[in-house]
């Protein structure tokens, strides 16, 4: 939050005009650190100055209470570098601008300019004129619906133009060719639905430009020969189904590309051919269903692709060939049930981070896929119903430093495994069944700075949570325990651990009735384990059988085996835990 200055005051009108006079007098006192005590500020804003080495010093203008119907133009001070007019949402301001800002004595200094939930309806012609030193304008949140070139007359020198959230449907051609110098525009969440010839006219130098949020269908190739240094193109949630590929042959310094949250079933295999520069490319939440074969073997310098939220089943095996210094992956949440190992060889030495959360994954064709990766840094396990995972799956993958395990069926702490990631240092177990941390638990996670346990089964009694309880009060980890809620017993459901105390607890289940209750489970244990083995034995054979048929196709297919890939005879305890799918495959 940005402080306030000693409490604004108002100067009646006539010192006010009568100020030119003593302009120069006042600057100097604002050179010299005067900390604005002569400043004018209008009484419903806040004025402070700062001192900046380059730029000297600085003066912001900021009216953010809300509910102002005229903007206090005589009363800002014409030295002001910053002016912020915004509201609380709840609050809004209802504005117009005409040319307020054209004053005898001009606002030379002024570089920022935002006028933000004011309700404005329209810019009108001339809204800016005289402020040459202008770089940018920020109305974002108004109810602009139609903007032309005559609303900015004059801004020479804008660089950054935000028109986000508004409701502009209307931009006639060559509607921004006054600002020549303008690097960003941002014309997100509006209803936009076309655009038309020439647009972008004049503006030569625009390298970020956001589109999305807009019901725009479709991108007309047209108006991209006006931006051809664009860097930065997003039109997430924009409607689309495909795009126009002579668009990218326009653009051919892209370097981040967001297309997520379109309709795009498909892409040609050349789709991306042109845009060699492209570092960045999201294609997430839209309805792909395969990534083909060197689909992105042009783009060699991509370091993110996000594949998430699609419908993809399959990775083609040669799907991310040239892809050498890709560090991103994230393909979560699609129809993924296993990998060709080769689609992975080409980002064994780049790939930081990968993100396999909310597929059709089984572990072990994780841990396949993980062996070849000993650089990963993060990983994304969640929403895969994992009720363990392995001590040894990341045996691998010592350089681990995030892993996300939320939103599975994990019982119990995962202790071993991760006294393996000896680097960890972001876990997310939320949203699991975990009941209890044991002293030992609670030591490594004492280890590992950033931790989520909420939204797990924790049992409040004496036994299962004194501990953790005595952790919350005496150690680091007292932030993440104080914002846990029991799960059990009913009586202190939704509890906060905060408000916990030992004696509030459930004594521990008496000794006798704990061993009690061993016997009886153990019991039941016996019988359940022989039935188990009677099921299973007549099971595995068939599916035994199974698994058979359909890895042999497929390993045959792949011409290779992971356990050559990596010159090992033996892919560790993870892969013998499924012990009917490693034995024929190996067999295979
Ligand atoms: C526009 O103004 C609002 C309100 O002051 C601010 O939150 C937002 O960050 C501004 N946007 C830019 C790009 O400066
Ligand atoms: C501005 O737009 C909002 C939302 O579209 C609407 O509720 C409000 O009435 C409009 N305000 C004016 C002054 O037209
Ligand atoms: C603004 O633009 C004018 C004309 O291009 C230029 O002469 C002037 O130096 C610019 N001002 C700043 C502060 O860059
Ligand atoms: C991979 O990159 C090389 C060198 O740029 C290029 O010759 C080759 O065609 C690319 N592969 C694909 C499949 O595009
Ligand atoms: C996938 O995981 C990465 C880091 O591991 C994270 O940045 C990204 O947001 C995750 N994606 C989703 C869709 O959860
Ligand atoms: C897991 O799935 C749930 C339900 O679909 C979703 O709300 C949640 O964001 C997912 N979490 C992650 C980390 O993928
Ligand atoms: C932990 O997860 C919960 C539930 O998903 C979320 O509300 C909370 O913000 C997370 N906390 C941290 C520190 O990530
Ligand atoms: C734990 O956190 C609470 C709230 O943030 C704080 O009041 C308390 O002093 C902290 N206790 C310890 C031992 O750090």
């Amino acid at each position: 939050m940005k402080e306030k200055c000693r409490p604004p005051y108002f100067r009646p009108l006539w010192r006010c005009m009568g100020r030119h006079l003593l302009l120069l007098g006042w600057t100097l006192l604002l050179a010299t650190g005067n900390d604005g005590a002569e400043i004018t500020c209008p009484e419903e804003c806040s004025c402070r100055t700062t001192y900046d080495r380059e730029e000297g010093s600085i003066l912001r203008v900021s009216c953010s209470r809300g509910d102002m119907h005229s903007i206090p133009i005589d009363f800002f001070d014409k030295n002001a570098r910053i002016i912020n007019i915004a509201a609380p949402f709840d609050r809004p301001n209802f504005l117009t601008i005409g040319p307020i800002f054209t004053q005898p004595i001009p606002f030379a200094n002024l570089r920022e300019l935002h006028i933000v939930n004011s309700n404005i309806p329209s810019i009108g012609q001339y809204s800016f004129w005289g402020l040459q030193n202008l770089r940018l304008v920020n109305l974002t949140y108004n109810n602009l619906t139609s903007i032309n070139a005559d609303n900015f007359r004059g801004l020479i020198n804008l660089t950054e133009l935000h028109l986000d959230h508004n409701s502009i449907e209307q931009m006639p051609s060559e509607t921004f060719r006054h600002l020549t110098a303008l690097k960003t525009l941002i014309l997100s969440n509006n209803q936009i639905e076309a655009l038309v010839p020439r647009l972008f006219r004049m503006l030569a130098k625009l390298s970020y430009l956001d589109l999305s949020d807009n019901p725009l269908t479709e991108l007309n190739p047209e108006v991209f020969k006006d931006i051809q240094h664009l860097r930065v193109l997003k039109c997430r949630r924009c409607l689309l189904r495909r795009v126009n590929t002579q668009i990218y042959h326009l653009v051919p310094h892209l370097e981040e590309l967001d297309l997520g949250e379109n309709q795009f079933k498909y892409l040609t295999p050349d789709e991306f051919i042109s845009l060699k520069k492209l570092k960045k490319l999201k294609l997430d939440g839209n309805q792909l269903s395969v990534v083909v074969d060197n689909m992105f073997g042009r783009n060699r310098e991509l370091r993110v692709l996000t594949l998430a939220r699609n419908r993809l089943a399959l990775l083609a095996p040669a799907a991310l060939t040239n892809l050498t210094t890709l560090v991103h992956l994230d393909i979560s949440h699609n129809k993924i049930d296993r990998f060709h190992l080769q689609t992975f060889a080409p980002v064994v030495d780049s790939l930081k981070t990968i993100n396999f959360s909310g597929n059709n994954l089984p572990l072990n064709e994780i841990a396949i896929v993980l062996q070849i990766l000993p650089d990963i840094h993060g990983v994304g396990l969640a929403n895969l119903s994992l009720p363990e995972i392995p001590p040894n799956f990341f045996v691998y993958n010592e350089h681990l430093v995030a892993l996300d395990i939320s939103w599975n069926k994990l019982t119990k702490f995962p202790y071993k495994l991760l006294t393996k990631t000896k680097f960890l240092q972001r876990l997310d177990i939320s949203h699991n069944k975990l009941q209890t941390l044991s002293e030992q638990d609670l030591q490594r996670l004492e280890a590992i700075a950033q931790i989520n346990l909420s939204k797990n089964s924790w049992h409040c009694d004496q036994c299962s949570a004194g501990t953790m309880l005595v952790y919350m009060t005496t150690t680091v980890l007292n932030g993440t325990i104080r914002h846990l809620r029991c799960y059990s017993p009913m009586r202190l459901r939704g509890a906060s651990f905060s408000d916990m105390t030992f004696d509030r607890l459930d004594p521990c289940p008496s000794t006798y009735e704990a061993q009690m209750s061993v016997i009886a489970g153990l019991m039941l244990l016996c019988i359940a384990v022989l039935a188990a083995v009677a099921g299973a034995l007549c099971c595995t054979r068939r599916r035994a059988a199974h698994y058979y048929t359909n890895e042999e196709k497929r390993r045959e297919h792949e011409h290779e085996h992971p356990e050559e890939l990596l010159g090992r005879t033996e892919l560790g305890s993870v892969a013998t835990i499924h012990a009917p799918y490693q034995l024929v495959s190996k067999g295979s």
